[in-house]
């Protein structure tokens, strides 16, 4: 059919299996003229090709684009390919499968929409169960709320988390599970930005310059990518204006009515700010008796609430965020005990494909401090720079 032919002459795409043109600039992709996007503009020429070849092309173009951007799609048109009663010749669809798959090596989409994110929950509960010690309430308050964030239809504004609790009881852990079964390029992806308080923003003097620059790069992320994750370590020392600007942010957006997908944005900060009150609850509820598993939230948030409020050390507690309720769950992460570090040494080992002995992980363990004096029950450190002990003690 006429159709078909124009089809093949606009797309001199090599078959499978043809040899030769493999390499060689197609000729959209020429990327000559100055200051074009290159593959880009050129696409947007073949755009105006396919539009151009008549009727059964524009099939051809309905069902490309429904592949590429499932969202834009009319919904009778989804199911691409073989929607409409007839089926594309055998050729034709195999030349749509290899423009499509071109395309979408250059943009970011696939089949399920945008292929950065690929939200594993399947991943993050392997993860928060196998490699997360010793934080049954992070665990499963994680993996509750963010998936059930992002499951909501239309979710009415970002989900921040506050994650808090000593250093080394797993809080950049988390985040880190998250950006990895989230995104498929975990923390480097287009989608992700961390921000470390003191490294990015070290200066007060420079607040202004930083508050732009935290707009910026907020909003740079949120056009590139539908759904992105933001993550603030130490999280109480950021100042009190950069709090004011992710207010904004936090505060309930509007979803555009009329997108398929509406934006989704999750905010973690994390924070040891009172990690003390945690461990001290934690300490008490032990005494009376209460096994660690059996501590719930009810045991701590109203502790941990008043406290962050009240604390003077911080800007955090009197920010918008906390006092205006911006932050959705407040996470504890709970001091570690020996038979947590005990396992975290054993990860360690096996993540440097080390073989280890009993006696090397009570070795190991036994090298952390424990807190208080008296019970001696909780690692001051956590499970931090375990891998370095490690080595310290291999010959
Ligand atoms: C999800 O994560 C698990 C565990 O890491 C992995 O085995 C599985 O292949 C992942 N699934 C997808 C769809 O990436």
């Amino acid at each position: 059919p006429l159709g078909l032919c124009l089809l093949l002459l606009l797309l001199p795409l090599p078959l499978p299996g043809s040899s030769g043109r493999r390499g060689a600039a197609l000729p959209w992709e020429r990327t000559d003229e100055p200051g074009s996007g290159g593959a880009w503009s050129g696409f947007r020429r073949l755009r105006e090709r396919l539009r151009a070849a008549g009727a059964l092309s524009k099939r051809y173009w309905a069902l490309f684009s429904c592949q590429v951007w499932p969202d834009d799609c009319e919904d009778h048109e989804k199911a691409a390919p073989g929607p409409f009663g007839w089926s594309l010749p055998v050729l034709g669809q195999q030349y749509l499968d290899i423009l499509t798959t071109w395309y979408c090596s250059l943009r970011d989409c696939c089949d399920s929409g945008d292929c950065r994110i690929s939200n594993n929950f399947t991943g993050l509960e392997s993860d928060l169960n196998v490699r997360l010690h010793g934080q049954h309430l992070a665990r499963e308050l994680v993996l509750r709320t963010v998936r059930g964030y992002l499951a909501m239809p239309r979710p009415e504004k970002p989900l921040a988390l506050l994650f808090h609790g000593w250093s080394g009881t797993g809080k950049n852990f988390v985040a880190r599970m998250l950006a990895e079964n989230l995104y498929r390029d975990g923390l480097r992806s287009d989608c992700v930005r961390m921000f470390i308080a003191m490294f990015h923003f070290p200066h007060p003097k420079y607040v202004d310059l930083y508050k732009e620059q935290l707009t910026g790069q907020i909003q740079e992320t949120q056009q590139l990518c539908p759904q992105t994750l933001f993550i603030f370590d130490e999280a109480e020392k950021l100042h009190p204006e950069l709090l004011e600007v992710l207010g904004q942010y936090l505060e309930h957006s509007v979803p555009e009515g009329h997108k398929a997908k509406p934006p989704r944005a999750i905010f973690l900060f994390l924070s040891n700010l009172r990690g003390n009150i945690i461990n001290e609850v934690v300490l008490n509820l032990l005494k009376s008796g209460l096994s660690r598993e059996e501590i719930t939230m009810e045991h701590l948030e109203p502790h941990l609430h008043a406290e962050i409020v009240e604390s003077t050390d911080s800007g955090f507690g009197h920010s918008c965020l906390v006092k205006e309720n911006l932050i959705d769950f407040f996470v504890p992460f709970l001091p570690l005990e020996y038979r947590h570090v005990r396992l975290c040494v054993r990860d360690a080992f096996l993540s440097q494909e080390l073989q280890y002995t009993e006696e090397a992980l009570d070795e190991i363990a036994k090298m952390m401090v424990y807190v208080p004096k008296e019970e001696q029950l909780f690692s001051f450190q956590g499970c931090k720079s375990i891998s370095q002990r490690i080595n310290y003690i291999l010959p």
